[in-house]
């Protein structure tokens, strides 16, 4: 018995375990029902009585040197749940953490807002579901213009004498703008605009614009003209020309649309700008006097400019991208293209 005893004493002493399931499996074969400590305490109650004595002591030592060394080796090992899974390999590399990056529209959004704060313009934000008031009446939108019409516009609730409707322009904002703030108003409003367009390489239920307004004494088309030309060089090149071409629209008198010289051919006429050395890239003009009087502001003594882009189309100019619907389908492959815009 006596050897019985010093061979697990010496077992125990040599014990090491790396593993909670190591420690497991150790107090299992010392202390467990067929344990080998276990095994002694059967064997001591048929000793002798004066061979109890001298057993007695040493094998309840055992016993709790046996309980104390698995107490704390299990305490070293953290001795939770995660730990008892022995399989985990601590020093393995961890999984790849996936980087996001900024979508095109929002890298051009801010460069484009960033350019327009250089010049003093606060940015301006208002309702995507918006109401008819706001989208067309306030900007002299006849009643039957067809912009109104269900082919265009996404009504939410109509019948209504002043329907709500998800707003086709961000001149909503403008018009906003025109109703709270103090003059002199200088205001750009990037948002996201519905139109009930069928969905093409070149049209989207869904796009972007960034539309800007002015309104001062004394504004004139010379300071429109003067504000593109800059916008243009800062975000096309300092090369840039613009061009102006009469158009119309219901809320500027008069309306242009703006191209800029091609930065792909310098002119020359390539497949971008279609061989024109051309390309458009936003409506702009003259804040008509009832836009402004409906706003309640004095049109004998005010007046202001307003224009209005589409972000997708100037990020598909700016990365030559040929079909609008990349910028909505969230494909991985076509959006780690901007990766390397990423501004930390
Ligand atoms: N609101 C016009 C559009 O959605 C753009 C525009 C804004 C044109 C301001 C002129 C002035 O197409």
């Amino acid at each position: 018995m006596k050897q019985k005893i010093e061979k697990v004493l010496a077992e125990l002493e040599e014990l090491k375990c790396k593993t909670a399931k190591e420690v497991e499996e150790a107090r299992v074969r010392l202390l467990g029902k067929k344990g080998e400590i276990t095994a002694l305490f059967d064997e001591f109650r048929t000793v002798d009585k004066d061979m109890k004595r001298e057993f007695g002591k040493t094998l309840n030592e055992l016993k709790q040197k046996a309980q104390e060394k698995i107490e704390s080796m299990k305490e070293n090992l953290g001795g939770d749940a995660a730990a008892a899974d022995s399989s985990a390999d601590l020093s393995m590399p961890g999984d790849p953490f996936e980087l996001g990056s900024r979508h095109p529209v929002s890298i051009v959004r801010q460069e484009i807002v960033d350019i327009f704060r250089k010049f003093g313009y606060d940015v301006a934000e208002g309702p995507e579901v918006e109401d008819d008031y706001h989208v067309f009446e306030a900007l002299n939108f006849p009643p039957n213009h067809p912009a109104r019409d269900m082919q265009d516009t996404f009504f939410v609730s109509a019948g209504h004498p002043n329907p709500l409707l998800l707003r086709t322009h961000t001149s909503s904002v403008q018009v906003r703008a025109m109703e709270s703030m103090k003059l002199p108003i200088r205001v750009i409003c990037p948002g996201r605009v519905f139109r009930n367009e069928a969905i093409s390489a070149r049209a989207h239920c869904i796009f972007h614009q960034v539309e800007g307004l002015y309104v001062d004494e004394n504004v004139t088309f010379a300071d429109l003209k003067q504000a593109i030309l800059l916008f243009a060089r800062e975000m096309f090149g300092p090369d840039t020309e613009i061009r102006m071409r009469p158009s119309y629209f219901p809320f500027t008198e008069p309306s242009a649309e703006v191209d800029v010289s091609c930065n792909i051919c310098h002119g020359k006429g390539c497949n971008i700008c279609k061989g024109t050395g051309w390309l458009e890239i936003l409506g702009c003009g003259m804040v008509d006097p009832n836009v402004l009087e409906a706003s309640g502001i004095d049109s004998k003594k005010y007046s202001g400019f307003a224009f209005g882009m589409g972000l997708e189309r100037i990020a598909m100019l700016k990365w030559r991208v040929n079909d609008l619907r990349h910028y909505f389908e969230n494909d991985m492959r076509f959006l780690k293209e901007f990766n390397s815009s990423i501004e930390v």
